[in-house]
């Protein structure tokens, strides 16, 4: 969407502080013997205490308030029975609606003890995210926004999955400009327009270049056991830094 009114600036507030409220709240709960299920059941409960519908479960109809990724699961990851164990990263993706505005986050955490490997995962994608939101503002061509992650991980000897990506978002949980690659096309001449909101979710992997469905229709893993992190924001295109709407405060 583009934001048009003073009106739809607060209304994306509104849902961008739930959900990121949601994502610290699970977040906080986070301990070995957790199974995802639980941990959903917790963020669904405090959507539904706040107004929010779960997006994902309105918008496709998943089976879960929110998506729970654990080690070689990258995304949208279903949750169920699988305990959580010491050592675990885990990626929890929490988007919903409100009065018809959509807003998405997500973040990955490591369960102690903190292995190198995640901890440099979890830096650059984080790294990779502000990197990309600096590069985004009114007049920038789209793929800076890949470039910039694409650059992060490479500095870091790390790799980006390149069929997922950031989205536009707010009046639906995917919508125009359509999908925003995690690494430079040279061919993508779109441009960003001040007022458009979009997510910027760079999707850092230790090797792996792309997912591949588990198999249960929903959950994407990466080959050779190769672990992902991804940070999310949804952001507000302007001609400086962009307005981020997904923050708990
Ligand atoms: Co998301
Ligand atoms: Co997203």
């Amino acid at each position: 969407m583009s934001i048009s009114s003073e009106k739809d600036l607060e209304g994306l507030r509104k849902v961008g502080r739930v959900v990121a409220r949601c994502l610290r709240h699970m977040q906080a709960q986070l301990e070995p013997g957790i199974t995802t299920g639980e941990l959903d059941q917790i963020g669904g409960q405090f959507l539904e205490y706040h107004g929010a519908r779960s997006a994902p479960k309105l918008t496709y109809n998943f089976p879960g308030f929110t998506c729970i990724s654990v080690n070689e699961e990258a995304a949208h990851g279903v949750p169920g029975s699988r305990s959580l164990s010491a050592g675990d990263l885990v990626n929890i993706d929490v988007s919903a609606e409100i009065d018809g505005y959509f807003a998405d986050t997500g973040g990955s955490t490591i369960l102690p003890p903190k292995s190198r490997l995640h901890l440099r995962l979890c830096a650059t994608a984080q790294q990779a995210l502000e990197r990309a939101m600096f590069e985004a503002r009114d007049g920038a061509k789209l793929n800076q926004i890949g470039l910039a992650i694409e650059n992060e991980a490479k500095r870091s000897g790390l790799t980006v999955i390149q069929n997922l990506g950031s989205h536009g978002v707010g009046r639906a949980l995917h919508e125009e400009p359509g999908f925003i690659a995690g690494y430079y096309n040279k061919n993508d001449n779109r441009t960003l327009k001040a007022k458009q909101v979009i997510t910027i979710e760079p999707f850092i992997s230790s090797g792996a270049n792309e997912v591949f469905d588990k198999g249960d229709g929903w959950t994407l893993v990466t080959n050779h056991g190769a672990f992902t992190a991804q940070y999310e924001h949804t952001i507000v295109i302007t001609k400086g830094k962009p307005l981020i709407m997904t923050l708990p405060f």
